[in-house]
């Protein structure tokens, strides 16, 4: 599956389906009712962030997107944070999986010595499952530091692997 750097281009493509996980309050501690310039923002912040996107083979179509950005500034930039979403309408075709496996190559080839995800929610099952299959250990949990719709509080996981 081809994934390419992403372009301001790819933003139309992308924001219906980034709108629609956001909106769904299950696994981002951003706004519900987040608007579509400051997704864009938060999503393409530029340098030195970087987005991607997975695109399928025959349409060129936007599947999924990550972005890999330092975690902290300064003396704390040399470990990455990055963010997945993959369409709703492409789950479980291994987009997620392939993003996840190109954006670690990616902070390795960036000089990155570590990756750490600050805040996947515990009851995210699949994600959990494909971060840890990927080499990631728990080494943090918020309690109740989510607040699922259906769910109630629930735990947010420190994820970190070395590169
Ligand atoms: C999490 C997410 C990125 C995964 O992307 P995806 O393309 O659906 O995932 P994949 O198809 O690559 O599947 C990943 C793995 O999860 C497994 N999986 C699927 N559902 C699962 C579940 N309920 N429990 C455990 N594992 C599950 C799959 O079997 C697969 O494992 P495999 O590659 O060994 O077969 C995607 O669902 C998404 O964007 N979700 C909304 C936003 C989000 O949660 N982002 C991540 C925040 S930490």
């Amino acid at each position: 599956m081809p994934i390419r750097e992403a372009t301001t281009a790819d933003w139309p493509e992308i924001w219906p389906f980034l709108r629609r996980i956001v909106a769904a309050g299950e696994t981002y501690t951003w706004p519900r009712d987040v608007d579509e310039a400051t997704a864009r923002r938060l999503w393409l912040p530029g340098p030195p962030a970087r987005a991607v996107v997975a695109v399928d083979d025959d349409a060129g179509t936007v599947l999924g997107t990550a972005k890999l950005a330092p975690n902290q500034l300064g003396p704390g930039d040399h470990v990455a944070n990055a963010s997945f979403m993959v369409s709703p309408a492409a789950a479980g075709r291994g987009v997620g999986r392939a993003l996840g496996v190109h954006v670690l190559d990616l902070a390795r080839a960036e000089g990155y010595r570590a990756m750490q995800f600050n805040a996947v929610v515990a009851s995210n099952e699949r994600a959990v499952a494909l971060w840890r299959s990927l080499g990631f250990a728990v080494v943090g949990r918020i309690p109740e530091g989510f607040r699922h719709p259906s769910r109630g509080y629930v735990d947010l996981l420190v994820m970190h692997r070395r590169l």
